[in-house]
């Protein structure tokens, strides 16, 4: 296992759609393996290949609490098959849009279809807190971020911020 190094706003490869997984093989199973080391050691309670750099419909979760026990959960070419219940609203963060958070409101319930580490077909039933890291992790897949779901005057606001920080970084060399 591999801590891999994780996108930051502008990177515009944060905007690809991802490419489904066609057959699920070593290379998938390390990925999932990577991105969950990658994940705990951010620490994060979701990724998507994609902020790792891999344009590929995987994404891994785990929203146990502190003192529970992990509860690591790797999907491969997820999809929301059904949404609805009360909307939800939590504030919601991003590995690649560090040290920013606001409130989104999304489906407080979610099925999602998905291929496990062995390649079967499973299902899974969210609410909460899963049910909305599950929407935030499969947009990523589709290119979109949680700020996409905010007001587009905090939105530019954020996104001029992480420009100009790349910029900065980028003439320090
Ligand atoms: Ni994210």
């Amino acid at each position: 296992m591999a801590i891999r190094p994780i996108l930051i706003l502008p990177d515009a490869r944060l905007r690809l759609i991802s490419d489904p997984v066609a057959g699920v093989d070593r290379e998938t199973r390390t990925l999932m393996e990577d991105m969950l080391e990658t994940m705990y050691d951010a620490p994060g309670i979701g990724l998507a290949a994609i902020q790792v750099g891999v344009a590929k419909r995987v994404i891994v979760v785990d929203t146990s609490k502190k003192d529970e026990e992990k509860k690591p959960l790797g999907l491969i070419n997820p999809e929301i098959v059904w949404s609805g219940g009360e909307p939800s609203v939590y504030e919601e963060g991003c590995l690649s849009i560090p040290d920013y958070y606001e409130e989104v409101e999304r489906p407080g319930q979610v099925r999602v279809r998905y291929l496990d580490g062995e390649g079967r077909t499973q299902e899974i039933e969210a609410d909460g807190i899963l049910a909305t890291c599950l929407q935030h992790e499969i947009d990523h897949l589709n290119g979109v971020l949680f700020i996409d779901h905010i007001s587009k005057l905090k939105r530019d606001r954020v996104v001029k911020k992480f420009q100009k920080m790349a910029k900065r970084e980028q003439q320090e060399g």
